[in-house]
């Protein structure tokens, strides 16, 4: 009884979850993480403007996407990353100055965007993601 347990927390601390290893700071999540969490929160209120024919401005800096620190820096540091990252700079730039009529359509970039990185680079919130993508 007491081996078994044992194996079971040992087993559990070896499945290695995409993009969830313990946080490498002390002080909780990554830089990469949380800048991930307002651009999804961000995404949400996009999605609803666009949904309603809305106007709606992003906030997050996507800029920081090159330079937040991530809880595994070699996979930020990689060609891929880096192109999707500059990717999806261009994208909200072009969110900022586009008109209500180009919304929809950059948002559909915008969500390819997160899509296609986390394919190539971490799979795991995906099934988050995909609460971006429009419903019709
Ligand atoms: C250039 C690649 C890239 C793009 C583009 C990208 N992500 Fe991520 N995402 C990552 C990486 C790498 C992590 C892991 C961050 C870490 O743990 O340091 C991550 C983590 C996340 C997480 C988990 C955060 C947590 O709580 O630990 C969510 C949710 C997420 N991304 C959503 C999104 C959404 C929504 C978009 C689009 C608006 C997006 N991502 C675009 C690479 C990307």
């Amino acid at each position: 009884m007491f081996i078994s347990t044992v194996v079971i927390i040992t087993l559990m601390s070896c499945d290695r979850k995409e993009c969830s290893k313990p946080p490498l700071n002390p002080n909780g999540d990554s830089e990469l993480a949380l800048l991930m969490r307002s651009m999804f929160d961000d995404g949400m209120k996009f999605k609803t403007a666009v949904e309603n024919n809305k106007e709606y401005k992003l906030t997050f800096d996507a800029d920081k996407l090159l330079t937040a620190m991530a809880t595994e820096p070699e996979k930020v540091q990689t060609q891929e990353y880096k192109a999707y990252a500059q990717q999806m700079i261009n994208i909200v730039n072009a969110q900022k100055t586009a008109g209500l009529g180009q919304q929809s359509e950059i948002y559909q970039d915008f969500v390819q965007n997160c899509t296609a990185c986390h394919q190539q680079l971490c799979p795991g919130p995906l099934v988050k993601i995909e609460r971006l993508n429009l419903s019709k």
